[in-house]
Parts: C-alpha cells; structure tokens; sequence
C-alpha cells in the first residue's frame, strides 16, 4: 500500500507571499529537490490544512495549481499524489508578481488566471506544419474581404460610431440564424448574441450560468480554453474521460453543485470523435433530470470527410437547456475575433443587459462588414472552396504518412481541421515534439490537453488546415527525423 509521504511546509505569516502560494512553492520545490518521490500520496487536504493552520480552501488552491502544472495527479478515491513524471517543460512560473514592485499582489483567480499552463498554439509567424486551430489563411479572399470593409467605412455614418445593440448587429443576427439551419436546428434571430470570439461567448455563459464554487463537467482530454473561462468564472471543472461516442456519463463524479456540462460533441476536442446520437440522448436526459445546462461548443463543423454531419445538440433540445457556441475563426479566420451564441428566447435580453459588465458589444466595423459577406453569398462559396481544399490537405497528410512508414497511425479524420496520430514502437510522443520544435515544425502532443486525472495516450496532433499539400509532405518527411531522434533518444 502507498504512504501517505510527509510534506516540509514552513509558513509565514510576515512573508510578500500569500499562504496558498508558500504552500504551493514548499511542495514544488520539495518534489524538483527530490525530498518527496514519484508516486507518493500526499495528506488528505484536510490534514494539510489542520497541521498548517491554514483554510482547506487555501490547501486546495495550491494543490489545484500544483495539479493543472502536472506535478500532482490525483486518483477517484485514493488520494492526490505526486505524478510519476514531472513536467520538465514546466518553466519556473512567476508566482511573485510584487516582486520588486509596490503594487499588492493579484486575486488568487487572477493569479490562477495569469499562470494557467496552456499550451500555446497562438504564434505570431506564419503557419508551419502542422499548426493546430488554424485555417486555410492562404485561401481566404482577403482582396474580396477588404473592398467589402472600404465600402462599409466609406458609407458608415456618425450613428455607427455610437454604442450600438448589445446583442449585436440585426442583420448579422439574422443572418448566423439563417446559416444555423445548415446545422439541422433553428433560431430567432432575437436568440443570437454576437460575441468576440466564442471565447468571450464561454466566458459570458459561464458567468452568466454559474455562482463560484459551481461544478462543471468537462471532457479529459479537453479545450483549455474552456477551462480558462470556468476558472475565470470561480467555478470547478470536472473532467469526464471521452471514448469513441464521445463523453463518457456512466462516471459520474460525486459533486452534488454540478450545474453544467461542456462539450464539443460535433468535433471532440482534441481526439476529434463525434458524439453518437444514443450519447446526446443520455446527456439531454442527464440535464432534466439533475436541472442543469449543456453548453455545446460547435467550433469547426461544418468540414466534413465522407461522412454526414449529425444535428446539433441544440437541435435534440426540447427544453431550452443547450446554449449553443458558434465561431467564426475557422469558417473565416481567426483574428476576426467574431462568435455567437444561441440562448433561449427568456434569457436573451439578459444575456444582453450583462454584456455592460464586459465588452459591451463586439466591434461595429466588423460586424458590417462580417453581414455583408454574407448576405452576398461569399460566406456560403468560401465554405465550399475550402470543403475541397481541406480534403485535398488531409489526403496529402494520410497519402504522406503511409507512404513514408513512419511510426505514426492515423486515427480516422471524420471532421475539423486536425488528425489524432498515434505514436508507435514505444517512441514517446512529447519527445517527438521536442524534436520537432528542433526541426521547425510544430506539432502538439494529446498529453498536453488532459487535466492530470488520466494517464494521457501517447499520441500527437497535426493540424492539416493551414499548411498547403507540398508542405505537409515536406513536413511529414521532418517529422519522420524527429521519430527517428526521439527513437535514438
Ligand atoms: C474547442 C474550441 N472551441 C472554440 C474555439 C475557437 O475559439 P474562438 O472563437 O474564441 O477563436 C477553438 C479554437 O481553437 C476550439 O478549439
């Protein structure tokens, strides 16, 4: 059986730091110094907080940081323990903000906001293989784009330099709530929101739909980015493992505060399953039966690869209970930073009334010129170019792969703009990526996007949307010297 291992914690109260961050730095550097090994469990948090003096909330926090860092792990019904492999990427992180400053120290949601470890995709030079999240740039028509922003400066009036509608602008409302219907449901155009980026429209819901200390389901692997805006919105997330049809019900987590559920049913993020219509059933009964809200993240589906798209879950929704997440980044591309959301016909004008707290309304120019797209018929025409283009991309990734014998299986790419590739021959898969990184490309491993409750697969993602056929051969070849480094390794 494992002991429970002892834990040096020396806190004072005189120190710049506050108490959860002494705690949160005497175990990090007693598990870096070696003083307490792999696989040990530590005291129960209760224990913690009764030796130390301290809040089991203050407890909690230092070991949810040192848990989100990939230091500890913690096992359903065992304990939390120190994980058997460390994150040597994990740079040092820099706790002591006031450090050589006079101003006080940030909130303990604001330090947990600033030191998130997320795995950073947004790079500010141009893609290479096999950048993740990231459409076709190349193809965009932004000749097209551009005269359609001249013409709506140049016939914009002084009234378009107000606050406008808090909701967003009608005609780009009724226009998303015509496109919805491609995705099997409907709405009022009264239902949309826009929002900047489907982000600031997680962030929104969540503040909007849950009180701090609330729990919400999300999926293990899973975005990180919805984890941000729950932190952000002081509440828990529990991670539910995902299989084939998607997030898993049959474990439920005890939590009897769990108000919500995340996922990304049309197009798992990241293994990229589809949720099976007998699991949206099961989450949809879930939802009446505990009285909570399904939050559905439709982030990149309307590219599809031999297979036809299954209604949304908002479309299976009797009662009102999905809030439905839509985005623009990439339909279109990224730094349009434009999304929307569906709310029921009652909550609308709420949603609206809150959005004074934030940002108000996303920016006017762009909306204008986002409707004018398309109502034109551009946006309709640029899916489909890009529908041809994103399966003349994912070819070239499967043809490259199979024909170079590298140690790499592809798992079946049904939709989105990424392939799963599962790493052989016992080669581990963040070793690939550090050799990688050493060869220009940039390829994320699966570990990366789990919360530390599961033992990650050992697999990468490749993002074929924003790299062009000749160079994702020509990243498949420097990939498969990375295997062999990471191999040698
Ligand atoms: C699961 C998921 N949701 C949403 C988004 C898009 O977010 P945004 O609209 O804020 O760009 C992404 C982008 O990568 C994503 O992976």
């Amino acid at each position: 059986m494992t002991k429970t291992t002892v834990v040096p914690i020396k806190l004072e109260s005189s120190h710049r730091t506050t108490l959860q961050e002494q705690i949160y730095s005497s175990i990090r550097c007693s598990i870096l110094e070696g003083l307490i090994g792999a696989d040990h469990r530590l005291p129960s948090t209760r224990a913690l907080a009764a030796e130390l003096g301290v809040s089991r909330t203050t407890v909690m926090g230092a070991l949810e940081h040192l848990q989100a860092e990939g230091y500890l792990v913690t096992r359903r019904g065992s304990g939390t323990y120190i994980a058997k492999q460390l994150p040597d990427r994990a740079a040092p992180l820099p706790l002591q903000h006031a450090r050589g400053g006079r101003h006080p120290l940030l909130s303990e949601r604001g330090r947990a906001l600033a030191e998130a470890r997320a795995p950073d995709r947004r790079r500010p030079v141009s893609p290479r293989a096999f950048r993740l999240g990231t459409p076709a740039l190349d193809l965009f028509p932004l000749r097209l784009w551009s005269r359609i922003a001249r013409q709506c400066i140049r016939s914009a009036t002084a009234k378009h330099l107000d606050y406008s509608a808090l909701s967003g602008l009608m005609p780009l409302r009724v226009a998303i709530a015509e496109q919805l219907r491609s995705r099997g449901t409907k709405c009022e155009p009264s239902q949309v929101t826009v929002v900047a980026g489907s982000q600031r429209g997680l962030d929104l819901v969540f503040h909007l739909l849950l009180d701090p200390g609330d729990s919400a389901w999300v999926e293990e692997p899973g975005y990180p980015g919805a984890r941000c805006a729950l932190l952000a919105a002081g509440a828990h997330a529990l991670p539910m493992s995902v299989d084939a049809d998607g997030m898993r019900l049959s474990e439920e987590p005890d939590a009897d505060n769990v108000r919500l559920a995340y996922v990304t049913p049309s197009h798992q993020f990241p293994l990229g399953v589809t949720m099976s219509l007998e699991r949206r059933r099961e989450l949809l009964q879930w939802a009446r039966r505990s009285r909570t809200w399904i939050v559905e993240d439709d982030y990149d589906c309307e590219f599809r690869y031999q297979t036809q798209p299954r209604p949304c879950l908002h479309a299976l929704d009797p009662d009102g209970r999905v809030i439905y997440v839509g985005s623009f980044s990439k339909n279109l591309f990224p730094a349009l930073r434009l999304g929307f959301l569906i709310v029921p016909h009652d909550l609308a004008t709420g949603f609206a009334t809150a959005r004074r707290a934030s940002d108000m309304h996303p920016p006017v120019l762009e909306q204008l010129v986002l409707a004018e797209f398309i109502s034109r018929g551009h946006y309709q025409r640029h899916l489909r170019r890009m529908q041809a283009a994103y399966s003349e991309r994912l070819d070239a990734l499967q043809t490259a792969i199979q024909r170079s014998g590298v140690p790499l299986k592809l798992r079946p790419v049904h939709s989105g703009l990424h392939a799963v590739a599962d790493v052989e021959d016992g080669i581990d898969a963040e070793r690939v990526a550090q050799e990688a990184e050493a060869r220009d490309l940039e390829v994320v491993p699966l570990s990366h996007y789990y919360y530390g409750t599961r033992a990650p697969e050992n697999a990468l993602l490749l993002g074929f949307g924003a790299i062009r056929p000749a160079a994702i051969r020509l990243g498949v070849s420097h990939l498969a010297q990375a295997l062999d480094a990471a191999r040698r390794n």
